[in-house]
This record gives C-alpha cells, structure tokens and sequence, in this order.
C-alpha cells in the first residue's frame, strides 16, 4: 500500500497502471474509517486491478463548522485498516491547499434531488461534494466508484452530476454496514457517549418496525417520527417517505417502483446528527 500526498504523484502513478491496461476503482472517503468503508474498499478490490482510497476531509461540503471541526481525524489508524483490505491500494491523502490553491467557484444545481432533505437542511452541502467528486473524478478517472448506501441521498446527486458533466464512471453503490446493534456505521458514531451510541440504536429498531406495520404513507409516516421523538434524547430533523429514484415525497405505496423512508436524526447532547434510511419496497 502506498500513500501519495500530490495530484501529480498520483495521477503518474495511475498513468504507469493505466498503461499496463489496468483499470482503477476509486473510493472517496473523508477519512475515520470503519467497517462500512472497509467494505467498499475490499469490493473494489475484487473488482479493480488497482484501487484509490482518498483521504480528504472536504471543507467545502460543511456549512456547520463546528460539525468539521468536530469531525474525527485518525490517519494513521485508516491506513492501518486499509492495510487489512488487500493489496494494490493507492490512498491519496492530500492537503486541503493541495485540493482547493483557489477558491472553488463552481455551482452544481440538480433539483429537485439536492434540494429535499439533506439539502434543504445543509445549503451548500451537496454543491461541496459535487466540487470535491468531480476534482477526485477527473484526478483518477476511475473505471468504477464506490459509495455507501448509508448516504443515500448522495449517490443520488452523484449520479446526476456524472450523467450532466458525461463522466465515464460506473458509480457502485454498496448496502449499509450495521452494527450489531442495527446502528448504521458512521465515522460520527464514535462522537456519541456510550448512552447516546444504545439511544442511536433506536433509530433503526424503528424504522425497521416500520416496515412491518402495513399502515398508509402517512400513518407510517407518523408512526417514525412519534415514536422516535417520545425517546427523550432524540429528536427526529424530518423523515420524508420517498420515490427511491427521484427521491420525489409519495404519498401511495403504489406511487413509485422503489420506496425508501430517509431520516436524520439528532441524538445526545452536542448533539450529533445521524442519518440512515429504510426500503420499503
Ligand atoms: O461520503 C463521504 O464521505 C463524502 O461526502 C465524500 C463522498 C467522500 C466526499 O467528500
């Protein structure tokens, strides 16, 4: 495994492999690596002759500081897990002034997808991820993509920025990694006090509960958000039953092919938000 830390290193490296007719399987992530991340980059591994783990705490997706600068930063310990994923792993673990000499001026608008939900509670943030995918897409090129479920929203964006800008990536989406508790995996997990981390659990207890109620949109609806917000250390941001592609509210069951109920939540004191979603159909 090596570490490169400039976009000219890595893109000579990548030029040796590409022309040894390797293909490359880029994982974006922004480092405190867990389980979730391990598991999308050993299916890169499997997939790619070579692969990019990125490293970058992008600042231009967080229009909270606090919430950046919170945000756990353990380089030694991603490496050493990365260790653990396979060989041929290139990680790229550049500085911010590195990725951004100047101001990102760019703006990327793809309603009505960035817009709900994540969007409409964090302006600015789907913009930064876009500048952030699309300088990491053009650095590497990379056969395939690799996001966790986790953020569903995310790949949703992604997927109509890759399709507006005619990037030649499939971006491969990777199911959530639970904890045993059923808690979604999140590098802002190790933030919550070992109360908050049992309280979080509820999360999905309840969403899964959910999916057995055979109740309207709405009673369903209601159903989440209630029982959520009666635990005291929990408070539900919004829960939006939602077209799975389009991510557009339903209001039947039989509204859209792929029905998924997104959620955020804030838990604890700080209190630290957490997101997770459910399929319903
Ligand atoms: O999902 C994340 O960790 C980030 O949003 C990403 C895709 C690495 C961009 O900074």
């Amino acid at each position: 495994m090596l570490t490169v830390r400039t976009i000219s290193e890595l893109q000579q490296r990548l030029a040796a492999f590409r022309a040894e007719g390797k293909s490359v399987g880029l994982v974006p992530t922004m480092g405190a690596l867990h389980e979730g991340h391990a598991s999308l980059v050993r299916r890169s591994v499997a997939e790619n002759d070579v692969t990019v783990v990125s490293i970058f705490l992008n600042p231009t997706q967080f229009n909270d500081k606090g919430d950046l600068d919170r945000y756990p930063r353990t380089l030694d310990a991603d490496c050493r897990l990365l260790a653990q994923c396979g060989d041929d792993i290139l990680v790229f673990a550049p500085s911010v002034d590195e990725i951004y000499p100047e101001p990102d001026t760019r703006r990327f608008s793809y309603p009505p997808t960035d817009e709900v939900m994540e969007g409409a509670f964090r302006p600015g943030h789907f913009n930064g991820v876009c500048q952030i995918v699309s300088k990491l897409f053009s650095y590497t090129t990379p056969d395939r993509a690799y996001f966790g479920e986790k953020d569903y929203q995310q790949i949703a964006v992604i997927r109509r920025m890759v399709a507006d800008l005619g990037f030649a990536v499939c971006i491969v989406p990777c199911p959530v990694v639970r904890e045993e508790s059923g808690l979604a995996m999140s590098s802002r997990n190790t933030l919550l006090t070992p109360e908050e981390h049992t309280l979080a659990a509820h999360i999905y207890r309840v969403l899964h509960e959910s999916t057995l109620l055979g109740e309207s949109v709405s009673a369903t609806h209601d159903f989440v958000v209630n029982t959520l917000n009666a635990i005291p250390g929990l408070e539900v941001q919004y829960y939006n039953i939602v077209d799975g592609d389009t991510l557009a509210d339903v209001s039947d069951w039989t509204d859209a092919e792929h029905v998924v109920g997104c959620i955020t939540v804030f838990c604890g004191a700080t209190p630290i938000r957490l997101i997770d979603h459910i399929r319903y159909k």
